[in-house]
């Protein structure tokens, strides 16, 4: 055994984000110590036109401290999934394990305590209007009956936290989209939850108050050790804050695993088509001119690759352009780094080659996970 996996086991506080990614055994599954479990997990609704099965033998493990992302269509099932870690949906068939537990057979009372270690933000806020920043991130606590003491101690704490002291009197009116999520988030951590329910919290939000809330989440999750679960249909949010990501479609289960790898080499076609937003787009005019068909034995053979790996095997250009033959032009092309890998798209014009685009293509294919003939240009 690992000294890592040895220290986790004598040590089953949450880490840091930072020990995490230097431990890959993390997953191991010697360890089973995930933090929440769905086994078989099944949910059908009673729907106007008859029963609606919204979850299908979902199997799935969140670790402890990791940001978890969920994506797929709209009805795909993702609020249902989510909503059932803190039974706000009873699962049909199946179960949900928190930290080893079933909590299929919990009474009110055990809900309500589990309830409050599981912290949960909304697209829309929802915040009490008739309550300032403040009244409304005690509320929770005077629920709770947690003397006044104690109650200021932690509203004031996790408005500093949350950056928004200055703003305590204020009511939810008075305050932008950004700063009310803010307040939501604060309300959500009263309890010191360990499990964060994010469903779709920054769809409201512009693109740059998008990116505060998600520098505060990362920040929570790594000075809190916070496992984080996040719903978006904003794939450029999975791959910002993100460590793994599972899709969904018609409520199963269609491909999973660490977002470089899933946003590097899609293999589902709705994983596809959800991240092809992502892709850099042929420049419009060159777009325009594209054909399907070879218009004349000197057209240009349009090829994209995309490529991941470690970030040391960026793919030798040289060398990739030697193998074509011809004349190479490259039209677009970007590398980005997640977790430590590459993520790259090459989109190029090969001209003069004496190859058939489909020879081209298997020509790139050993520089690139992913090779794929657009059409051809004249
Ligand atoms: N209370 C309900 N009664 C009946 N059907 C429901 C109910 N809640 C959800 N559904 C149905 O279950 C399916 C999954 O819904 P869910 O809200 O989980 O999807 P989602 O992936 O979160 O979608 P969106 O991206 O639009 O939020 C959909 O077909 C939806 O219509
Ligand atoms: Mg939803």
């Amino acid at each position: 055994m690992s000294a890592a996996i040895q220290r986790r086991l004598e040590n089953p506080e949450p880490h840091s984000l930072s020990e995490r990614h230097a431990d890959s055994t993390e997953l191991h599954p010697e360890l089973n110590r995930a933090h929440v479990r769905f086994i078989g997990l099944g949910k059908t609704y009673n729907g106007a036109q008859g029963p609606v099965a919204a979850l299908q033998g979902i199997d799935l493990a969140i670790q402890r401290g990791e940001v978890f992302g969920i994506i797929g269509r709209s009805g795909a099932g993702k609020s249902s999934l989510i909503r059932t870690i803190n039974r706000l949906e009873q699962p049909t068939s199946g179960r949900v394990l928190i930290d080893q537990v079933d909590i299929g057979g919990f009474d009110e009372d055990r809900l309500v305590a589990l309830r409050r270690r599981i912290g949960m933000i909304f697209q829309h806020f929802n915040l009490m209007s008739a309550k300032t920043v403040w009244q409304n991130v005690e509320l929770p606590l005077k629920v709770a009956g947690v003397p006044k003491e104690q109650r200021d101690r932690k509203v004031s704490e996790l408005l500093e936290l949350v950056g928004l002291q200055a703003k305590h009197k204020a009511y939810p009116a008075q305050l932008s989209g950004g700063q009310k999520q803010r307040v939501g988030i604060a309300r959500a951590l009263v309890h010191d939850p360990d499990i964060l329910l994010c469903d779709e919290a920054t769809s409201a939000l512009d693109p740059e108050t998008t990116q505060s809330i998600l520098g505060l989440l990362r920040e929570i999750n790594r000075r809190l050790g916070l496992t984080i679960v996040l719903i978006t249909h904003e794939m450029a949010v999975i791959r910002e804050i993100c460590d793994r990501v599972v899709v969904l479609e018609h409520g199963r289960i269609v491909e999973q695993g660490p977002v470089w790898e899933v946003f590097g080499n899609p293999q589902h076609e709705v994983s596809q088509t959800l991240l092809a937003p992502l892709q850099h787009a042929l420049p419009e005019e060159l777009q325009s001119r594209l054909q399907a068909q070879s218009p004349s034995p000197d057209a240009a053979v349009v090829l994209r690759l995309q490529f991941t790996g470690s970030s040391q095997d960026e793919p030798d250009l040289a060398a990739l352009f030697g193998a074509l033959g011809g004349r190479v032009r490259l039209l677009q092309g970007g590398v980005e780094r997640i977790q430590g890998h590459t993520l790259g798209q090459l989109l190029l014009a090969v001209t003069g080659s004496g190859l058939s685009a489909e020879q081209l293509r298997q020509r790139a294919a050993p520089w690139a996970q992913r090779t794929e003939v657009l059409g051809y240009v004249v």
